[in-house]
């Protein structure tokens, strides 16, 4: 098990991953943390390609200042460790100052997918993620990126940028990983009690009983407050959204006869959680 490569300056990631082009590339961006959801991406990426470049950056232009970035899990010698066993090739983990130098002035901004759900409740976070993923895509120029279906306004909004500005690189949708009681894994369930761990669990339960009502004719509006209510008496605090949405553009549809997509949020103290299931 050889140890990746560990860079921290855009410089010297070009210069490393210029001998390995000829085999081909594939970028797999993350904020660490490391679970088996990102191990995931990591090996469908595997699958296409030799090497395997994961970026371990917690991006502050995506937090709002009363969000979680101080607090946000890391641990960069952990996450080494699970990457060397699944087979990267290097780790670009760079610090602020790389990403965002002082006077940094420009960001990419997404409309279209990026309007509505997410940005309803955290209305910086796309801007914050299509300007580090542009930065990141540009400074690798790989053949291949990895996202996870478990972020799916973001995978959207990703998959938009990259056509909106022509960037060479194909876009490959990992589906989400679960615990055995189906809660997506998230660096975020680390902060769970085992009371919270346990509400936490219901979350796609629930939207599983609203996809089944869906699939038997319900009304839309219906099922989804039904999976609003549900939720609450699952024990999350707030739910900030239950949405079924059309899978591509993520417009609100009032039925399943195109692919959609049923998408959902929901607070359980201090942690926010999101799962989204297909029809
Ligand atoms: P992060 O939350 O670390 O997630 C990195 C990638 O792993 C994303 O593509 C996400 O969708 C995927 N992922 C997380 N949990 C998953 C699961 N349970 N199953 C499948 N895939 C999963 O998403 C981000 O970081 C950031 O916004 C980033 C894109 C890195 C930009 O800063």
């Amino acid at each position: 098990m050889t140890a990746p490569v560990l860079i921290a300056t855009v410089a010297e990631l070009r210069r490393a991953l210029e001998p390995l082009r000829k085999d081909g590339v594939a970028l797999v961006p993350t904020m660490g943390a490391l679970h088996d959801g990102h191990l995931a991406l990591v090996a469908a990426a595997r699958e296409r390609t030799r090497h395997v470049a994961v970026s371990i950056f917690v991006n502050p232009t995506q937090f709002a200042p009363h969000e979680d970035f101080s607090s946000y899990p890391r641990g960069l010698e952990a996450d080494a460790t699970k990457l060397a066993a699944a087979r990267t090739t290097l780790i670009f983990a760079p610090p602020a100052q790389e990403m965002y130098p002082d006077g940094f002035a420009t960001t990419v901004s997404v409309k279209g997918p990026a309007t509505g759900l997410e940005s309803d409740f955290r209305p910086h976070f796309f801007d914050g993620v299509a300007t580090i993923v542009a930065k990141l895509l540009i400074a690798a120029a790989p053949d291949y990126v990895l996202f996870g279906e478990k972020d799916y306004q973001q995978l959207l909004v990703v998959k938009r940028l990259v056509r909106d500005l022509a960037l060479p690189v194909e876009i490959i949708a990992v589906p989400i990983a679960r615990e055995a009681d189906g809660l997506a894994m998230s660096s975020r369930n680390a902060y769970l009690s085992q009371a919270e761990r346990k509400v936490a669990g219901q979350l796609n339960l629930v939207l599983k009983d609203v996809v089944a009502a869906l699939q038997r004719g319900a009304d839309v509006v219906q099922a989804q407050s039904a999976g609003v209510a549900a939720l609450k008496q699952a024990g999350f605090e707030s739910v900030d959204y239950v949405a079924l949405r059309d899978a591509e553009s993520l417009a609100p549809v009032s039925g399943l006869e195109k692919p959609v997509r049923l998408l959902a949020a929901a607070r359980i103290g201090k942690i926010r959680l999101i799962d989204n299931f297909p029809i």
